[in-house]
């Protein structure tokens, strides 16, 4: 047994059993000295220190929380973890102007990425892959989706996969794959799209379902990428493998993604930063969580940020990650996503944490077990420095994080 007990806020997020939407997201359900008991890797009650300090015996360990605030353990449901190399000549080249679209045309972006992974071995993308999970620790998270999708081959795609499971048995992260063989058309079939798309559906899907490498199958959609018809056909074919849907839709330009995630009833669609009103009734309609990704937008340079406060109104159930990636969103902190929706998409603190938790569990179906402190779930939860989670996007840049533990189990620091 363990018992956390005079937490200045517990932040326990209880509340309906389904994704957070409208004015219930800024419903936290914080206890003032909060308290909660753990015994076997789940949570046996949440409640004012008094009442749970009833409950505790003279073999129960505890922690004192005082002066320090709880919460559940960050769930990150947008990363790309695994990659071979980094890109810090082009982050050089954007502060000299250069933009992302343009030093993708000349031969980097996602393909320069390509190129390293590929000459990595499996063990350095395994070594670098973990100390990213180390990252995501650090910073609360306890939960983490990675795509595949820097190998575009079938043995490098399968191969990032088989690092992303290793992952999950090696690191104490619980790591839920998805499958990103459609993130660019590599080098080989620069003017073959259509053998590529091929290749996707006859050649690597079949074998991702076989080895029950992913639970989600994803697509960049986008000019110079894929087109709403290689969508329609690559998600299609993975629906009948059984996997779920997430899309990155509507990030550089506006090219209807919003649209399709509705139409086929995708778990989400990601980014949405050139998403109009008529693309967020369509998702409204269709039930389809959004995730935002301010980090890609800030680390890009750019202005125009997902219209989240028009996305509430609708009734969406909104979710913010990191986009962990080389490229475009270098960061595995999610409370400096905390602080970009605040600043810069002007949701509220509380809004925010409701979406990087709770929510983030529901798009990855995993809202029964975690996103939340609730009698029943995993005891994932976060302690930070501070009396108050608003803290937390407050002080951006600053790691408040004092302990982390997964499943009852403290993991950071190690
Ligand atoms: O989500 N947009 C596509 N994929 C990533 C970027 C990947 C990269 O630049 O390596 C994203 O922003
Ligand atoms: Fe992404």
């Amino acid at each position: 047994m363990l018992a956390v007990l005079h937490a200045s806020q517990l932040v326990t997020l209880a509340g309906p059993q389904r994704p957070r939407v409208g004015a219930e997201l800024n419903e936290l359900s914080i206890i003032p000295d909060g308290a909660m008991l753990v015994d076997e890797g789940r949570i046996v009650a949440v409640g004012s220190s008094a009442e749970i300090a009833k409950q505790v015996s003279a073999t129960t360990e505890t922690i004192d929380a005082s002066g320090k605030t709880v919460l559940p353990g960050f769930v990150d449901a947008h990363t790309h973890p695994v990659f071979g190399g980094d890109r810090v000549d082009e982050f050089e080249m954007r502060s000299k102007g250069a933009t992302y679209e343009e030093i993708a045309a000349s031969g980097g972006g996602i393909r320069s990425t390509v190129r390293k992974t590929r000459a990595a071995t499996e063990d350095e993308l395994f070594r670098e892959a973990l100390k990213h999970a180390h990252w995501f620790l650090q910073n609360g998270t306890t939960t983490v989706e990675a795509k595949s999708g820097y190998g575009l081959s079938v043995e490098d795609e399968l191969r990032l996969l088989r690092v992303i499971r290793r992952l999950n048995a090696e690191s104490p992260i619980e790591f839920i794959p998805t499958f990103l063989g459609a993130h660019a058309v590599p080098e080989e079939f620069r003017n073959a799209k259509e053998q590529y798309v091929a290749l996707v559906i006859h050649e690597m899907l079949p074998r991702v379902a076989e080895g029950q490498f992913a639970e989600h199958c994803d697509i960049f959609c986008e000019k110079n990428y894929f087109e709403i018809v290689d969508a329609e056909k690559i998600l299609g074919a993975a629906r009948e493998h059984g996997l779920r849907l997430r899309m990155h839709v509507d990030q550089l330009t506006d090219s209807g993604g919003a649209f399709l995630a509705a139409r086929l009833r995708a778990e989400t669609a990601d980014h949405l930063e050139q998403t109009k009103s008529a693309g967020i009734a369509a998702m409204a309609e269709a039930k389809v969580q959004p995730v935002l990704l301010p980090g890609s937008v800030y680390s890009l340079g750019k202005e125009r940020y997902p219209r989240a406060r028009e996305m509430i109104d609708a009734g969406l159930a909104v979710v913010l990650a990191t986009d962990f990636n080389p490229g475009s969103s270098p960061t595995a902190s999610i409370p400096m996503i905390l602080s970009l929706a605040c600043t810069q998409m002007k949701m509220s603190p509380a809004e925010s944490l409701s979406a990087a938790t709770i929510n983030a569990a529901y798009s990855l179906n995993r809202g029964e077990k975690i996103g939340s402190l609730e009698a029943g779930k995993r005891a994932n939860f976060s302690i930070f420095d501070c009396n108050d989670y608003r803290e937390i996007a407050y002080y951006f840049g600053t790691s408040l994080t004092h302990s982390v533990y997964i499943g009852g189990k403290r993991v950071f620091p190690s």
